[in-house]
């Protein structure tokens, strides 16, 4: 496909570099905050979603399909991302760069000559992501990789995704930004979106990104499909999933079926525990506070692990490595993000709990943890807010310590 180039004048543009990447974006949308209606988006805060992106793809290719890869990029914008994924010298055997904007895509095709690149390796094209997923599934090779970065809710490409990339071991990289229906401040819009409950709580960017991945994996499996979701992370108001494919009725009904369930919560006192399945049964008064008008139920939601602890090592080290913009950023992510595994769902913020309490004093976060494991239990960080603690310690112990500690 041939784009008019010659037709975009020179003096429009500014010349950006992110990464290993030099980049033309419109001037008009340098001076306006980054939305939908610029000519072409770009959004510099998003940076640290190719950082990862770029840094998550190469560690799927080092640990985990090590073919040269097919990776399509479905939702470009200004390619910056894919342009990017070019230079870092990642086993590309072929990249699709697609967008709806067709003025977005003359600039992609700007910005490839800008930095050299005029491959066959590269598919460019001016389509809707769902009608280039349903032509690639055509194919007889399958992408190995696709990524999906749209304005608000990814729910309607999950499906076209799930029929167009490799059943087995794929890497599907997907963003929501509806940020406020998966978490909890428009309820009936999560449901009609992802067929799930939220809760507005001091939790609810990890109880969002349970419900995305609950989504996800649904859709798997209506394709025959299930997911290992490799890294789940939450940053600058979006979510971003990266989930690896994998295929055999018996292994989804046993994997998947039983990483769905839901969350109890007390909005008296702050309990909050899960359940495989919510049944009449599941308690209808808090067992801590006794309350009975206060119990308030989530889901489903995916309640098994949402990272694995070898894909985030690779990331770190490749991190370290590599030209990466927010690399003191994602290590700090990463290592939290690590310290998550095995973890119970929900987080405590310390601000909120020693608010509640009327402390006089906010003991220093990486003291508290230590504390609670001198005590016993398990506690750890967690990258969905820096203010926040997970532990399996329970909530009335927790409040016992903190009293303790201003004593
Ligand atoms: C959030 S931006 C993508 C940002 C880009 N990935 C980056 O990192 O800069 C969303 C892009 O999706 C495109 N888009 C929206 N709906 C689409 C659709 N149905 N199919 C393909 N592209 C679409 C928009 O034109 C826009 O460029």
């Amino acid at each position: 496909m041939k784009f008019e180039v010659t037709r975009l004048k020179r003096n429009n543009f500014i010349l950006k570099q992110e990464g290993l990447a030099k980049l033309y974006l419109y001037k008009d949308d340098s001076v306006i905050i980054p939305s939908k209606s610029m000519k072409v988006f770009y959004n510099e805060k998003m940076e640290i979603n190719r950082d990862i992106s770029l840094l998550a793809i190469k560690a799927y290719n080092n640990i985990i399909n090590q073919e040269s890869l097919e990776i399509v990029d479905s939702m470009a914008a200004s390619g910056v991302t894919s342009l990017r994924l070019l230079k870092n010298s990642i086993n590309i055997e072929k990249i699709y760069i697609n967008d709806i904007n067709p003025v977005a895509v003359k600039l992609i095709d700007k910005n490839l000559r800008l930095n050299g690149i005029a491959s066959n390796r590269i598919a460019l094209s001016n389509k809707d992501a769902n009608l280039l997923f349903a032509e690639i599934s055509q194919k007889n090779r399958l992408p190995d990789v696709i990524s999906i970065d749209p304005f608000g809710t990814p729910n309607v490409y999950v499906d076209t995704a799930f029929k167009a990339i490799k059943k087995h071991d794929g890497l599907l990289c997907i963003t929501a930004t509806d940020t406020a229906v998966l978490f909890g401040v428009r309820p009936k819009a999560c449901v009609r979106k992802y067929m799930s409950k939220p809760i507005h709580s001091e939790y609810c960017k990890e109880v969002g990104a349970r419900i995305l991945l609950y989504f996800i994996s649904r859709i798997a499996n209506i394709n025959n499909n299930g997911i290992t979701p490799l890294l789940t992370f939450y940053s600058n108001h979006f979510i971003r999933v990266f989930a690896l494919t994998y295929s055999g009725k018996t292994r989804i009904q046993k994997n998947s079926l039983n990483s769905y369930g839901y969350l109890i919560h007390c909005n008296k006192c702050g309990y909050r525990t899960t359940v495989s399945e919510y049944r009449l049964g599941n308690p209808h008064v808090c067992p801590l506070c006794l309350n009975n008008d206060h119990l308030y139920y989530s889901g489903p939601l995916w309640i098994k692990e949402i990272h694995q602890k070898p894909f985030l090592d690779e990331i770190i080290q490749l991190n370290e490595q590599n030209a990466i913009g927010n690399k003191k950023r994602i290590e700090k992510l990463i290592n939290y993000a690590l310290q998550e595994i095995g973890m119970p769902i929900s987080y405590y913020n310390l601000h909120k709990l020693c608010q509640k309490l009327k402390l006089s004093s906010i003991p220093k976060l990486d003291n508290l943890i230590n504390l609670i494991k001198e005590n016993g239990y398990t506690a750890s960080r967690t990258h969905f807010d820096f203010l926040s603690l997970k532990t399996n310690m329970r909530i009335e112990d927790l409040k016992s310590l903190l009293l303790k500690i201003e004593k």
